[in-house]
């Protein structure tokens, strides 16, 4: 068996097949996995049968992982296994839904000190209809923005919060169901990012905000800065920097969080069942 790495024609991604990813790959199975991320930001390795602790154990090869800060929807006996399912058990969602993970352009953990990295997503169930997950690329976005913006924007920082009660651009929908003050009374400090990120690996700058997260611009005014975020979030998902995954079971997708934003596209036709676990790995304090 060899690996095949085939670049998507589109802003980003490529698919891998032909490898069997376990928590005993080789070191330069690992290499090349890394290399091609940095390359084509997200990978979607077909074919893939890991359980939830071989999960936890490949991603670990990546980097320590992450385990979210509300207790809801991880894995009994693996946390750092976040489940995504729309599946109702009891009158409720198994997982998290769309309404707790992914309902708006974002990269994962922005509103932490250290955010993540890089996530994994693999899929145990996939609905017939719906569900997709879409990347862009904020290499792209940011080397399309006008020179005046660019301008404007590098050197200064943005903040970054979790709490959605704060946050009118990523109200809490309908679907929501848990109690809205307990999960979002867990007190998590704020944090302030530059809003042109340079990647630690490969040293390039990305557009570094996202309408999930983002709430405000260090430093500046309101009346000033509301509109540049405005004007930001809506460049950051034209068309030409997007690549749309329709999920298959078994792929799992790794993507890098410093230079990607990404939305759970939704429309999950009844009574199809999407069922995704979810890792994430530690990054470093970001840097302009
Ligand atoms: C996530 C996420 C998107 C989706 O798990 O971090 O954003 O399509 N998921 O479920
Ligand atoms: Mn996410």
């Amino acid at each position: 068996m060899s690996m095949t790495i085939s670049p998507y024609p589109n802003a980003l991604g490529a698919e891998i097949t032909g490898v069997r990813l376990s928590s005993s790959c080789d070191e330069d199975i690992i290499a090349a996995i890394k290399s091609a991320l940095h390359e084509h930001l997200v990978l979607v390795i077909r074919d893939q049968n890991l359980d939830p602790g071989e999960q936890v154990a490949f991603s670990e090869r990546f980097g320590e992982l992450v385990v979210r800060v509300s207790g809801e929807f991880l894995h009994p006996d693996y946390p750092p296994v976040l489940i995504l399912s729309n599946r109702i058990v009891d009158g409720k969602a198994e997982g998290a839904t769309d309404a707790y993970a992914g309902s708006h352009w974002h990269s994962d953990l922005t509103y932490a000190e250290k955010p993540s990295f890089g996530s994994m997503l693999h899929a145990i169930e996939v609905a017939e209809e719906g569900g997709d997950t879409a990347w862009a690329n904020m290499y792209a976005a940011y080397d399309a923005l006008p020179g005046d913006i660019k301008n404007r924007i590098d050197g200064l920082n943005a903040i970054h919060i979790r709490d959605r009660r704060r946050n009118p651009r990523a109200g809490i929908s309908e679907n929501f169901d848990r109690d809205v003050n307990e999960y979002y009374d867990i007190k998590v400090p704020d944090s302030v990012h530059p809003m042109v990120r340079r990647h630690p690996i490969t040293g390039l700058k990305s557009l570094y905000v996202s309408p999930r997260f983002t709430v405000a611009i260090e430093g500046v005014d309101d009346a000033e800065g509301q509109p540049l975020l405005d004007e930001l979030f809506e460049h950051q998902k034209k068309p030409e920097f997007i690549f749309q995954h329709k999920w298959r079971r078994g792929d799992l997708v790794f993507w890098d969080n410093s230079a990607t934003i990404h939305l759970a596209v939704g429309g999950i036709k009844p009574p199809g069942v999407r069922r995704l676990h979810r890792t994430s790995m530690a990054g470093e304090v970001p840097y302009g």
